[in-house]
């Protein structure tokens, strides 16, 4: 079902200074910072060759990642992002198979202006799973 790694993504809580240091130490090409308010985050993308890694900054109250970065004060891995062709086919597949969808179960749309899901982490090895329909 899953198809290639679109991104990892990393929550951070100062995306000026992430985005330094994948730009400046790294060497690597960092987009410009976008509000995702319908996920209550701001994404910086560092585009590398084969994947991208998606910097997570809280945006507003109630974010998810300013929960998470309580937890993990230094930032960490927030999430994996695989393709997905037919993202209801997916859902209701993994559904059937037992695995919880986060929120309503239906897609909204993500950073990259495509549908998105995300998969519990207690069903996924402690990681939270986000689906990306291509
Ligand atoms: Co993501």
């Amino acid at each position: 079902m899953i198809g290639r790694l679109n991104h990892v993504a990393i929550a951070v809580r100062d995306l000026a200074k992430a985005s330094a240091s994948y730009r400046d130490m790294l060497g690597a090409e960092v987009t410009a910072a976008v509000d995702q308010p319908d996920h209550g985050v701001r994404v910086v993308f560092v585009n590398l060759p084969n994947t991208k890694i998606e910097f997570l900054e809280p945006l507003g109250e109630n974010s998810p990642v300013a929960k998470f970065l309580e937890k993990n004060p230094d930032g960490g891995m927030h999430h994996v992002c695989y393709e997905v062709d037919d993202i209801i086919a997916a859902r209701d597949q993994l559904k059937a198979a037992g695995a919880r969808i986060i929120g309503s179960g239906e897609p909204k749309i993500g950073a990259h202006g495509k549908p998105v899901l995300f998969l519990h982490p207690k069903d996924f090895q402690g990681t939270l799973v986000e689906l990306e329909q291509i």
